[in-house]
């Protein structure tokens, strides 16, 4: 269930236009109430009418929940109740976040300030902030990543800023990420910083449609899922990955990768999926048939010329532990009938590969 969610979250951050984010839903599929509930003091005693009372001008209030999206505030509200779980501001024109603008709100789970114009985030705008777990920071004028991000956060978004620089030790202590997303930026390999990671554990890093043209290489260790589609990635080298052990998922889609270089998939033995598609290659990459849990390789849109009986599949029957479900060869000017059937003698189900004719 974690998992498919995590998924599900994942497709929202590579859309490219804004898209309102659904803060109720959020609540329900991230049990955010069970969460709080667990919490050391039980002030049950709650009068939500006192909250309804306060409730901000043009804001609507709920238990816990005050939602404030679409409203054309140039400010955070005033006086929000300090009770609250989760905040929606998405949809509205704050230029900046100042230093007692979340003051107090302590059991702050979920902040959604996508789609704004905030270009400057007071350092300790997110001080206390110990319970925050959601912090959703897209579609701003961010130039860089704000300072002393709350501890215990598992998703951070900033899809679609104006980041330019990681700063070193930006992450600093974040343990707990599950989601770091920082694709739609105009970040170079150059504008991070060494050491920018420092620090860090995440499962998930987005880096689609910046200005990256090679794999970067100081990613924390902890990744299993990378995007880094829409970029200008030339090629691959053995170094890329070699930090990146726990690589489940890998995508590279619509880059311009004219070569892999042999070595450099052995060192993500864990791979289930790569997405090579949309790219120059020429040749199938060397190292597939190694890879004991690679299901998924897309390949289709290159420029193969020629596909080897042992490309995907260990010579020796038996080495490999899950049979392709999908290899996609289409749209490659290799001739298809030219192609070994044992080729692919180690994929699952007839529906698993995609041949499709070339066409000039
Ligand atoms: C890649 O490297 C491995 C190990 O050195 C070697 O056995 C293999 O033949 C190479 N593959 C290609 C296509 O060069
Ligand atoms: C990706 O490849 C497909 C199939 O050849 C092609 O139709 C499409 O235009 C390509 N997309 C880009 C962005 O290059």
């Amino acid at each position: 269930m974690r998992v498919a969610l995590l998924l599900c979250m994942l497709t929202l951050g590579s859309s490219k236009y804004y898209q309102h984010v659904d803060v109720m839903d959020i609540m329900r599929n991230y049990d955010v109430m069970m969460a709080d509930s667990d919490d050391d003091d039980d002030d049950n005693n709650n009068n939500y009418d006192d909250q309804y009372d306060s409730c901000p001008l043009g804001c609507h209030c709920s238990p816990r929940v005050v939602q404030c999206s679409d409203q054309g505030l140039i400010n955070v509200p005033a006086k929000l109740p300090s009770d609250i779980l989760m905040i929606d501001l998405q949809n509205n024109d704050i230029t900046q976040i100042k230093e007692n603008d979340f003051k107090g709100l302590d059991k702050l789970y979920g902040l959604f300030l996508i789609n704004n114009r905030i270009s400057k985030i007071h350092p300790n705008a997110f001080k206390n902030m110990n319970r925050l777990r959601l912090l959703y920071l897209s579609y701003n004028f961010l130039t860089e990543i704000p300072a002393n991000l709350p501890p215990n956060i598992i998703e951070l978004r900033f899809h679609e800023n104006k980041i330019n620089r990681i700063q070193r030790d930006a992450f600093k202590g974040l343990k707990k990420l599950h989601v770091l997303e920082l694709g739609a930026n105009p970040l170079a390999n150059s504008g991070i910083e060494l050491g920018a990671f420092n620090g860090l554990a995440t499962l998930y890093v987005g880096m689609a449609e910046t200005r990256l043209t090679a794999v970067p290489k100081d990613l924390p260790s902890s990744i299993t899922e990378l995007n880094l589609e829409y970029n200008k990635v030339l090629k691959v080298e053995v170094e890329d990955f070699i930090r990146y052990k726990n690589l489940q998922r890998l995508s590279l889609s619509f880059n311009q990768i004219r070569f892999v270089e042999n070595g450099s998939l052995a060192n993500i033995p864990n791979i289930r999926e790569i997405h090579l598609d949309n790219n120059s290659l020429k040749k199938v990459p060397a190292g597939l048939s190694s890879l004991r849990y690679l299901q998924v390789i897309f390949l289709h849109a290159n420029k193969i010329t020629s596909v080897g009986v042992n490309d995907f599949c260990p010579i020796r029957f038996g080495e490999k532990k899950n049979l392709y479900s999908g290899i996609s060869l289409f749209a490659n000017p290799v001739k298809y009938w030219d192609i070994h059937p044992a080729t692919f003698r180690c994929v699952g189900g007839r529906q698993g590969v995609q041949l499709g004719n070339f066409r000039k």
